[in-house]
């Protein structure tokens, strides 16, 4: 499936507003993507203020994508979700339940609810069929935002459930590529897999050289200052992994021998918990208190 070609025909005509919001936490760029003909938008991976060591939820960040939406009088039509995200909590049901809009991501979240609800040995109350979320994008789907057609691509091997999301000559890469100097996502969570991705890629970048890239994430690699707009024709000629033609073989065997030496993201265990339920928290023990588990050793295993 990910290394079929494009199922629809962007509209590069269609030039949307895209206002991007970066989270310092977790390096998490998140965004509101209007229609330039109507009030109507979009909001792309949101992000919740976590603070892992008080177990604190707040805020801030959704606050400011909610004011702005207000502020300017839009309507939110969509939450787009690129993918289950390990390393933030999304704020989309905290941003709907003030703004509206159905929550949408890539069907194949019914794949990491049954992997991850295992390891959260989660019981029958958890269901594993996608219902948290209002709709379940397959490959070549569409949706509009006001006048605008969005097309989704499937891309997986970051995780299994990662989908593209294009919209008019812009497309929200989630977590495929980096800018061309920090190169692609990681492949090793489970139901990740490098080749996967590198075919994925390849897709993304069959698009057309012009088309406006925008990233999940940016580190800010060797210093530089934080981006998150690039193009296709970049990413073609410059992405230190993907680029100047390398092939599959010489992508995975960099991708796993990178991989094998990064640490789990700081938040992936309560990210795992709360995404999976479409960003809602696990019911209430009968103490009316909230709990995330932390599974010792059932994540990446003991090490050997
Ligand atoms: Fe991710």
């Amino acid at each position: 499936m990910s290394d079929q070609p494009i199922p629809f025909s962007p509209d590069l005509t269609l030039v949307p507003e895209v206002l991007p919001f970066f989270d310092e936490q977790t390096n998490t760029i998140s965004y509101i993507v209007k229609d330039p003909h109507s009030d109507a938008c979009a909001v792309i991976d949101s992000v919740l203020d976590f603070d892992y060591a008080s177990g604190q939820i707040t805020y801030d960040g959704a606050d400011r994508i909610v004011s702005h939406v207000r502020d300017n009088g839009w309507t939110l039509e969509w939450l787009i979700e690129t993918h289950v995200h390990a390393d933030h909590l999304s704020a989309a049901p905290y941003i709907k339940a003030q703004l509206g809009g159905q929550l949408g991501i890539g069907e194949h979240i019914r794949t990491v609810q049954d992997t991850f609800g295992k390891v959260f040995n989660e019981g029958t109350a958890f269901q594993r069929d996608g219902s948290q979320f209002d709709r379940l994008f397959r490959d070549g789907d569409s949706y509009s935002i006001g006048s605008m057609t969005a097309h989704t691509l499937f891309t997986p091997g970051h995780t299994p459930a990662d989908m593209v999301h294009v919209i008019g000559n812009a497309a929200f890469v989630g977590d495929t590529l980096f800018m061309p100097d920090g190169g692609s996502a990681r492949a090793d969570f489970p139901g990740g897999d490098a080749r996967t991705l590198y075919r994925s890629i390849q897709r993304v970048l069959s698009l057309s050289s012009e088309m406006r890239l925008f990233m999940c994430h940016d580190y800010g690699p060797n210093g530089r200052n934080i981006q998150w707009e690039t193009t296709v024709g970049e990413q073609r000629a410059h992405n230190i992994h993907v680029g100047h033609g390398t092939s599959e073989d010489e992508f995975v065997r960099m991708r796993e021998e990178r991989d094998s030496k990064l640490a789990m993201p700081k938040l992936i265990i309560p990210s795992l918990q709360v995404n999976m339920r479409a960003g809602g928290l696990p019911p209430a023990e009968d103490n009316g208190q909230t709990y995330l588990k932390v599974p010792i050793n059932g994540l990446v295993g003991p090490k050997d």
